[in-house]
């Protein structure tokens, strides 16, 4: 039996997507700017997943440009807006400790450029302080990007209250709505937000697919030059079937929503009282309260997390310790980190992800096999015996 518990990391397909993706290549494989026949038949397809992504974040169709994933989505989103704020004299970029490499990164390549960054800290819970950002905020503010749910520890961030606190300020508000969407229902306009990032593959879509809600009106610019696609604000030929994969997810995502966060939520729910029932010395991370159904993030005292992960995974269950980019690194997860853990927690903690197809049977194995695992590894520590890391196994 092989478990897979790394849904944040990537999902498996549903098989209506692999049957949409491979319906589109073989019978609409045009280029959708053509004007023929066939250009026409793939803009129709690439028209429909617009709208169907649009409905998952209610939003409008063209609101709704595609990108490369979700990366892109975040890049698009600061850089656009950085670039289109450059000459009003706002030169000042807010995000949280906690973001994704493809925010940080991005406000790191612009503090680079003279921009000013701020990251704001966040508490043991895992959650942002909309009192933080009011203390960080200023004239000078562009925009405020803060995701939705968090890719470790799944908390669930106050995008509502935040995103008023922004536009008090004139600033504009973009959320990394990544690992919310798919899970949980993601309403742009409830929000407020500007600009919203999405990626497909996170809710069992193809990878390589996303997309860049930007609210009308939103003053954003393109950050690749080329030509007219996506109205003007994404340039590059439309990947037509994975555009359609992308759609054919948000449908699925947007009807079982509702049904998938109360089961997947019982099945974390099992196995997280599971493993702190079964296994001493462990602790959640993060508000347990207010997060995302399917994530939970925890930490095995006096166990080396990569020594876990292998072992699980030895036994069948692929799990994974904080975020896949920085799995394999050995640096402790910047998430935990910021949230001002001591050592022995953030170094010791493994993210268990469960989604559309996890079962009770795939719960019940791993919380039957933990225990022993884990006072294994921590016998080996005992008598000073090292646990040696094959260094293939070690990228996430
Ligand atoms: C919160 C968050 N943002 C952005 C990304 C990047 O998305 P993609 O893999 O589609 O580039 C991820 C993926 O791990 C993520 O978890």
């Amino acid at each position: 039996m092989r478990v897979y518990f790394d849904y944040n990391a990537t999902t498996p397909m549903a098989s209506e997507v692999v049957e949409a993706i491979a319906r589109v290549s073989r019978d609409a494989f045009g280029n959708a700017s053509s004007v023929h026949h066939f250009g026409q038949q793939a803009k129709a397809v690439v028209d429909e997943a617009r709208s169907a992504v649009a409905a998952l974040v209610n939003g409008d169709p063209s609101e709704v440009v595609f990108t490369a994933g979700g990366t892109e989505a975040d890049n698009f989103a600061i850089r656009g807006v950085a670039d289109a704020s450059e000459a009003t004299g706002r030169k000042h970029l807010i995000a949280s400790a906690i973001e994704h490499e493809a925010v940080l990164n991005t406000l790191r390549a612009l503090s680079r450029r003279g921009w000013r960054t701020t990251l704001l800290p966040v508490d043991e819970t895992g959650i942002v302080s909309p009192e933080r950002l009011r203390e960080a905020i200023g004239r000078e503010t562009a925009l405020v990007s803060v995701m939705h749910a968090n890719n470790e520890i799944g908390t669930i961030q106050p995008i509502r209250e935040l995103t008023a606190i922004a536009h008090e300020h004139g600033a504009l508000m973009h959320t990394d709505a990544v690992q919310s969407a798919g899970k949980i229902a993601v309403d742009a306009r409830a929000l407020g937000v500007d600009l919203l990032s999405l990626s497909a593959h996170k809710f069992n879509g193809p990878k390589g697919a996303g997309a860049l809600w930007i609210k009308r009106g939103t003053r954003i610019q393109p950050i690749l030059t080329g030509g007219k696609h996506e109205r003007n604000r994404r340039a590059g030929t439309e990947n037509v079937p994975a555009i359609a994969g992308f759609g054919t997810a948000a449908q699925l995502a947007a009807r079982k929503v509702a049904d998938q966060q109360e089961r997947v939520g019982r099945l974390r729910d099992r196995l997280e009282e599971g493993i702190l029932r079964s296994v001493p010395g462990t602790v959640v991370n993060g508000a347990r309260m207010t997060r995302v159904p399917n994530t939970t993030n925890i930490s095995f005292d006096r166990v080396e997390a990569e020594s876990l992960l292998i072992a699980l995974d030895l036994e069948g269950v692929a799990v994974s310790t904080g975020s896949a980019c920085s799995s394999g690194s050995l640096e402790p997860s910047h998430v935990l980190r910021a949230m001002g853990l001591p050592a022995h927690r953030t170094q010791n903690s493994l993210r268990f992800s469960l989604g559309l197809f996890s079962t009770e049977e795939e719960v019940d194995r791993t919380v039957s096999i933990l225990p022993g695992l884990v006072e294994k590894l921590r016998s080996l520590t005992r008598t000073g015996r090292s646990v040696e890391l094959n260094p293939a196994q070690q990228r996430g």
